[in-house]
């Protein structure tokens, strides 16, 4: 059996802190906005908070750019605040989860001054510089957020990597110096208190030597390096440093964004005695409405495609390693819309997909918003959009003639600031998430969808999550059960059987907005369901609902 651990027995919430409370007026989320709002976590009853970086940043990803590793920003408080936040948080029997983003830093970061500054620099080493090649970059990589992946710098006439925007340069971990720097920095967050760290694009920190040119598609004018960059080849090597030096010594949660990650990969990075990671954010499951031309090539998921490729992840990590379990990040559209019905059946599909996650094995992750079924947004303008990758995209496709609707579709769709508008707090103006103007304006349907509703109504999407988070807790079966697909080739319903000492547990969801039956004899009770009653059942038929989900129960 898979050894228990309290990270596995947890759900966690993820708070992205520009979007979530504003208690200055200034239209920016801050740390005594986080604060203020700990009622509404701890009613919900979730057991770990992971904050979005709040480090030191000039912003130009949103705190994913960090300038000074050991400050907090300016916009969302002091250090001071950020203390007494964890105490709060600690004080509720809740624990803390730091964004640690050591793949890059800011071009502002210290080190990147020194670095650029000359060939002999002590830092020179910190970051990936390289000569050009025939008057161009140094080789044919694209960057994740458009263009080259290269930008040349005058001052001493070279060029460095950025995987991200040209204000992120790539740090070099085959420098000694640059990791045991980074575990310093570990140390000093984890001895300040907190409970564990996100990785940031953790498994692209190693790079293949050479840095070859990546395969190209016929009109992309730059090459897809991740082959060479994505679980490179010391990469199992330095997270076993970074376990040995640092994680190590603290109980503590660790999970790893790992864009590219396979299953037999994923076994690798969180196997226990691999001593790496708790555990990963693979992205299979968010790239299947996707084409082979990447997030904007817009395709649809049907949802056995779904129901497969999840299936995959839950057989192959069931003895050895251990899932995160999300529907939802600050990178992803709101899952309300893209699996379920945000229209008639927003509340029932948006029920019906928690509990079909939550019955899972894993630790599941919860992104604010989430858990008041909160919508994907559709502004008019591209100028009332915010997110850089999103910006990038849309001003090079439209110079590449693509129409602005076209564009604003696949925005709609895939954008990031979908899941970035401010929390919906109440129906008050900008949602009682600032009293200034909100950096990014607030989803227009507000009014009806925001958790002052959400706490009036007792057969709210909210109160739902907080059953599915309580009987997590209260059941092994749910964290640590084995996993079966039931109905592997219905076209419309995703079910499976958890099973553990003795004990069955049977999910049961609909992805149809029509009823239908199955021809099954489901086990014991209803412990959870999407309807008030249960679903109908007569002789060997259970008739759901448009989307309804319902677990049963058995006790042998
Ligand atoms: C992944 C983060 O989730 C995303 O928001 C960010 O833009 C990139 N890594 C770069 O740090």
């Amino acid at each position: 059996m898979t050894s228990r651990a309290w990270w596995k027995e947890s759900v966690v919430y993820q708070i992205y802190p520009r979007s979530f409370q504003d208690s200055t007026g200034s239209g920016v989320g801050d740390l005594n906005g986080i604060r203020s709002r700990l009622d509404h976590l701890e009613q919900l009853g979730i057991d770990v908070i992971w904050l979005s970086p709040v480090y030191d940043s000039p912003n130009d990803d949103n705190g994913y750019d960090i300038r000074a590793y050991d400050k907090i920003m300016k916009e969302f408080g002091t250090m001071k605040d950020w203390e007494q936040l964890l105490e709060d948080i600690h004080g509720r029997g809740m624990r803390l989860v730091m964004d640690l983003v050591v793949n890059h830093s800011s071009d502002e970061h210290a080190w990147f001054a020194e670095s650029r500054s000359s060939m002999d620099n002590k830092y020179r080493d910190y970051y990936i510089w390289r000569d050009g090649r025939n008057g161009g970059p140094p080789n044919n990589w694209g960057s994740v957020f458009g263009g080259s992946a290269w930008e040349y710098d005058t001052q001493t006439a070279s060029y460095y990597l950025h995987l991200f925007s040209r204000k992120q340069p790539d740090l070099n971990w085959e420098n000694e110096g640059l990791r045991q720097d980074i575990y310093k920095m570990m140390t000093r967050w984890l001895d300040k208190g907190v409970d564990g760290f996100r990785m940031d694009v953790i498994n692209f920190i190693s790079k293949a030597p050479g840095l070859p040119d990546g395969p190209r598609q016929e009109k992309d004018p730059y090459g897809d390096g991740s082959p060479f960059f994505m679980n490179g080849p010391r990469i199992h090597e330095h997270l076993q440093e970074m376990h040995e030096n640092v994680l190590r010594h603290y109980d503590i949660m660790t999970v790893g964004e790992m864009p590219g990650v396979n299953e037999e990969q994923a076994v690798a990075y969180t196997k226990e005695e691999n001593n790496e990671l708790n555990m990963v954010f693979q992205f299979e499951h968010m790239d299947l409405d996707a084409g082979p031309g990447g997030k904007w090539d817009l395709r649809p998921c049907p949802m056995p495609v779904l129901r497969s490729n999840l299936t995959k992840w839950q057989k192959a990590l069931e003895h050895e390693g251990w899932n995160s379990l999300y529907w939802n990040n600050h990178d992803q559209p709101r899952v309300v819309s893209r699996f379920g019905n945000d229209a008639a059946f927003r509340k029932t599909s948006a029920k019906m997909l928690a509990l079909l996650l939550h019955m899972m094995k894993g630790t599941p992750f919860i992104y604010q918003g989430e858990e008041i079924g909160m919508t994907n947004v559709q502004f008019e303008e591209i100028a009332d959009y915010q997110d850089i990758e999103t910006i990038n995209m849309y001003n090079e496709q439209r110079r590449n003639g693509v129409p602005h609707e076209e564009l604003m579709h696949r925005i709609y769709t895939k954008g990031r600031d979908n899941a970035r508008t401010p929390m919906q707090w109440d129906s008050s103006k900008h949602a009682g998430f600032t009293e200034g103007t909100p950096w990014l304006k607030v989803n227009p349907n507000y009014p009806e969808i925001n958790a002052a509703e959400a706490m009036e109504d007792q057969d709210s999407i909210f109160y739902f999550y907080q059953q599915l988070i309580r009987l997590r807790h209260e059941m092994d079966i749910i964290v640590y059960g084995s996993f079966d697909l039931l109905f592997q080739d219905h076209p419309e319903v995703f079910c499976y059987e958890r099973r553990f000492a003795g004990e069955v547990l049977q999910v049961y969801c609909s992805f149809s907005t029509d009823p239908l039956h199955l021809e099954v004899e489901p086990v014991g009770e209803r412990l959870i369901g999407n309807y008030g009653e249960a679903p109908g059942l007569k002789s060997g038929h259970l008739a759901l609902r448009p989307f309804e989900a319902a677990a049963y129960y058995l006790k042998s």
